[in-house]
């Protein structure tokens, strides 16, 4: 896994809208899978603007889901959905046939991780992954003391994820599960960028890159994937030791 640290979280946002534009201009038939959240927002504002800006084509692109909070409609303004929707795939013009998301609501919530399994294997796998990390080590909805022998599937959340999750929604909601791919489906994605800034985040990056590789983190399981790498702003680096911190150098 190669450590990738940045002087500014400016700076963090361009290399991984860097890598977001090389992916899709080198294919455009790229298999794009995109967390949501704080940290990423910034990066899918610069690939917008020089998306639009260069005229990159996105019309070959297919958008697979990472996660979805169990029981929150895709029109609900906190989920995963209509970030993406607000954030990327309205302002890139997208069309619905290429942009493939978890049914949260589901009655048959089996089948929508079954059905998304399929589509991944049957578009070829993904080529790029951005994720995330949460403040107790999840990526996706993947939860301390996940199975890492999960494709895509149903779990409870952690508290830590119930507790912050909440800044999503205008009002307080009951956060229990949430349906996720799996480490199966991301272990198998070309390359997955890890992204995380600010010192709230330096804690559990120190664990995510220096305790022994443990489902506890599960982030730390990223560290065994051949084409992965992490992108820090210095914040989100200052807690880990000199030797770690060096990697990033020599990358
Ligand atoms: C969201 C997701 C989550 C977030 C993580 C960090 O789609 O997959 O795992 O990436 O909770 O969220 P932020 O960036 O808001 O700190």
């Amino acid at each position: 896994m190669n450590l990738k640290i940045f002087d500014s979280p400016e700076a963090l946002a361009e290399a991984a809208a860097d890598e977001l534009f090389s992916c899709v201009k080198e294919k455009p038939a790229s298999i794009l899978c995109l967390a949501t959240g704080d940290t990423p927002l910034k990066t899918y504002q610069i690939l917008v603007d020089r998306s639009i800006a260069n005229g990159l084509d996105f019309s070959s692109v297919h958008f697979v889901g990472l996660d979805e909070w169990v029981g929150v409609p895709s029109h609900n303004s906190g989920s995963c959905a209509y970030f993406l929707r607000r954030n990327l795939f309205d302002p890139l013009n997208i069309v619905e046939d290429r942009i493939h998301l978890f049914d949260a609501v589901s009655p048959d919530l089996n089948s929508a991780c079954t059905k998304m399994d399929n589509l991944i294997a049957g578009l070829g796998g993904i080529d790029l992954m951005i994720v995330g990390i949460g403040m107790n080590g999840h990526v996706g909805f993947n939860e301390p003391g996940v199975s890492l022998e999960l494709n895509c599937h149903v779990i409870e959340l952690d508290e830590v994820t119930k507790d912050i999750g909440q800044k999503y929604f205008d009002e307080r909601i009951q956060l229990e599960a949430g349906i996720t791919l799996g480490f199966q489906n991301i272990m198998k994605a070309k390359k997955v960028i890890l992204m995380a800034n600010g010192l709230k985040k330096a804690d559990i990056i120190k664990r995510m890159l220096e305790e022994p590789i443990s489902e506890r983190c599960p982030a730390s399981i990223l560290r065994k994937h051949q084409k992965s790498c992490t992108f820090l702003d210095s914040p989100a680096a200052s807690k880990l030791s000199p030797v770690i911190a060096r990697v990033s150098s020599s990358n």
